[in-house]
């Protein structure tokens, strides 16, 4: 059984068979997905999803390459939408760098508004950090009521080992099946198995051998086996243990 923790399925992408392949998911193995929204439409849709699927959660959140298009109000949305009995975190948030450099100060505030608002409401965080990694352990280390996930796991080994100190979880995905994907291995080696989360990003980052190609949940078994190859367990055995940490993380 799967538990795919991020997975983008209000994205466009998914507008020709959303329905179809909703439904399609427990029967693959795919028991429970979380839904994280990228601004305030994004994240009503994922609402809506989460209200129509039993096995569909939500998160909302402004993520800070939406920072552009956000709206007076859009904060107070956010929150109203995180009262929801399907909202299981406030994300995705956090810092991107590769994206745009120029508006680092607002990306900040606005990364720490939305940790206040997780802390306010007794939420986990879904984190986005992309060429961040400095400010954004700055940033958590300053909030240390706040816990969740760094999604997809971009950082150095010793960043990784200060988070899990932290009681960060950290989040695995298609990358690591890269031929490149040196850094996220080292990372792993020493991620313990109650505190890694596997997530596909759909409908991005799909695994090789489906690489290229729109991701979702399905694929979240090759990410599982490249886990268990590094770790030298089952996949299924991983699986279990990313079940049991995703339901605890998100009290699901
Ligand atoms: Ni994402």
């Amino acid at each position: 059984m799967y538990f795919d923790t991020h997975a983008h399925y209000d994205d466009e992408a998914f507008d020709a068979d959303r329905d179809e392949l909703l439904s399609s998911l427990p029967e693959a193995g795919v028991t429970l997905v979380i839904d994280p929204g990228c601004d305030v439409s994004s994240s009503e849709k994922a609402i809506a999803l989460a209200e129509r699927f039993p096995h569909v959660y939500a998160a909302v959140g402004i993520h800070p390459e939406e920072l552009g298009g956000m709206q007076a109000g859009d904060l107070e949305k956010i929150e109203a939408l995180c009262a929801h009995e399907k909202c299981v975190a406030i994300g995705e948030i956090g810092l991107d760098y590769y994206w745009d450099d120029t508006h680092k100060e607002e990306q900040k505030a606005l990364f720490i508004q939305q940790l206040e608002l997780a802390i306010d409401h007794d939420l986990p965080v879904i984190i986005h950090d992309r060429e961040a990694h400095g400010d954004s352990l700055d940033i958590v280390r300053r909030c240390p009521d706040v816990r969740g996930v760094f999604h997809c796991y971009s950082g150095s080994k010793e960043m990784a080992e200060e988070l899990l100190k932290r009681g960060w979880y950290l989040g695995f995905d298609g990358p690591i099946t890269y031929k490149n994907a040196r850094k996220a291995i080292e990372v792993l080696e020493i991620c313990p198995l109650d505190r890694l989360l596997i997530e596909t990003d759909s409908p991005y980052l799909s695994p090789v051998p489906r690489r290229g190609k729109r991701n979702d949940s399905r694929n979240l078994r090759y990410v599982t086996e490249k886990i268990a190859e590094i770790k030298g367990l089952t996949a299924e055995e991983v699986a279990a243990a990313a079940m049991e940490n995703g339901r605890r993380l998100f009290k699901i």
